[in-house]
């Protein structure tokens, strides 16, 4: 059992730096938590405060309710597993993973007992008695969760664990790490600045910029409901294509305008969110929609609000492509993904109509969502 809070937790280095900024979570039992966001956001700062590893500048941080602030990392029951293992090079496999109990003065038989089930669930036991040396990079990573997973600790916090491995075997892992969550029923807390793997794993994702939490929230609901322009960006690949623009307010209707010209009429419901908002007409706004909300038009086919555009770049992903649509007079190239069989080459005019239950609308001077 292990319920952890944070409460207006923030840190500052010595150097003044303020590093994570009124932090406030709180993380049921058998969570798996995902810190997600890009490098520098204080994601390492805030899981080390938790590990006892930094000392917390300001707030609080509970175990089960008790206020961790003042214990020490040792006597927080906590288990952490680094990006770079951080094995022990002249130990074996086996003397890797026992060397906590051992520390701890378990009897050689419990240990040996752990390590063995440690090995089985994590496949090490044809390697037990190599050196990190004569591992792969994803053997040394499930040597180091075993180092953790013996300890049987409260909490898990793994920072990046799977940077350091090429895509296939980290697409392998994460699976690994699911599954090594589902069995052993403790509550994890993630690291990533990867969007993918944090929408894989996190029953609910934390999304950090510059020290600040930006939404809390499951994997879907930061999909579809984004709460500000950075989580639209940052979540979901491609990302998310922007458009900026101003709002137009006619007979109850409601349009962005965009700077390229484009009108796209908002529906009932996000009319209904943007006027609760007040001061509307004029306003200037970015509107957002992801590159799997726009739909290919046929020629001839009729629709209210299209972009229009040249192919720049057509990338064949077998299950379906992804295609780089310049407009005339605009930097920015629209993304959006398209079926696997329209051939399309670069030179070519189509047009791409916005499925408009999926537009989003953001506030360009704070950023955040004004539709939902
Ligand atoms: N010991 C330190 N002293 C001063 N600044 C630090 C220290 N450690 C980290 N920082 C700064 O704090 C910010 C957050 O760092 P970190 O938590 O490691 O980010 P992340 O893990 O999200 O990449 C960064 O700008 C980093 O340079
Ligand atoms: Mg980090």
């Amino acid at each position: 059992m292990a319920e952890i809070e944070l409460k207006h937790v923030c840190k500052t280095y010595e150097n003044g730096f303020e590093a994570v900024k009124d932090f406030n979570l709180k993380i049921a039992d058998k969570e798996f938590i995902i810190f997600v966001g890009p490098s520098g956001c204080g994601k390492s700062t805030t899981l080390r405060m938790i590990a006892g590893l930094e000392d917390i500048s300001g707030g609080e941080l509970y175990i089960d309710g008790v206020k961790m602030n003042d214990v020490s990392a040792s006597d927080r029951d906590i288990a952490m597993v680094f990006q770079n293992y951080a094995l022990y090079p002249h130990m074996s496999v086996r003397k890797n993973i026992a060397y906590s109990l051992k520390i701890r003065g378990e009897k050689k038989d419990v240990i040996e007992q752990k390590v063995q089930e440690a090995a089985e669930i994590l496949g090490l036991k044809e390697v037990l008695d190599r050196k990190p040396g004569q591992l792969s990079g994803g053997q040394k990573q499930r040597v180091a969760m075993g180092r953790a997973i013996v300890r049987n600790p409260k909490v898990f916090l793994m920072d990046e664990p799977l940077s350091n491995l090429d895509a296939k075997l980290r697409g392998q892992m994460r699976v690994e790490i699911a599954s090594l969550h589902h069995r052993l029923e403790s509550t994890f807390i993630y690291v990533t600045h990867d969007q993918t793997e944090a929408m894989t794993l996190g029953t609910r994702i934390v999304v950090m910029k510059d020290g600040v939490v930006q939404q809390v929230d499951t994997p879907q609901n930061l999909f579809r409901y984004p709460a500000n322009q950075f989580v639209a960006g940052f979540i979901g690949t491609p990302p998310m294509n922007f458009m900026e623009g101003v709002f137009d307010y006619k007979n109850q209707q409601l349009a962005v305008r965009t700077n390229d010209g484009i009108a796209i009429p908002l529906t009932e419901e996000k009319v209904k969110h943007a006027l609760e908002r007040a001061d509307v007409a004029g306003k200037a706004v970015v509107a957002g929609i992801r590159p799997e909300h726009l739909r290919l038009l046929k020629d001839g086919e009729e629709e209210t609000a299209f972009i229009s555009g040249e192919v720049d770049v057509y990338e064949m992903l077998g299950s379906e492509a992804i295609v780089y649509v310049k407009q005339p007079g605009n930097e920015n190239r629209i993304i959006a993904k398209v079926d696997a069989d329209t051939h399309l080459k670069p030179g070519d005019r189509i047009r791409l109509a916005f499925d408009l239950e999926k537009v989003h609308v953001f506030d360009k001077l704070t950023g955040q969502t004004i539709t939902n």
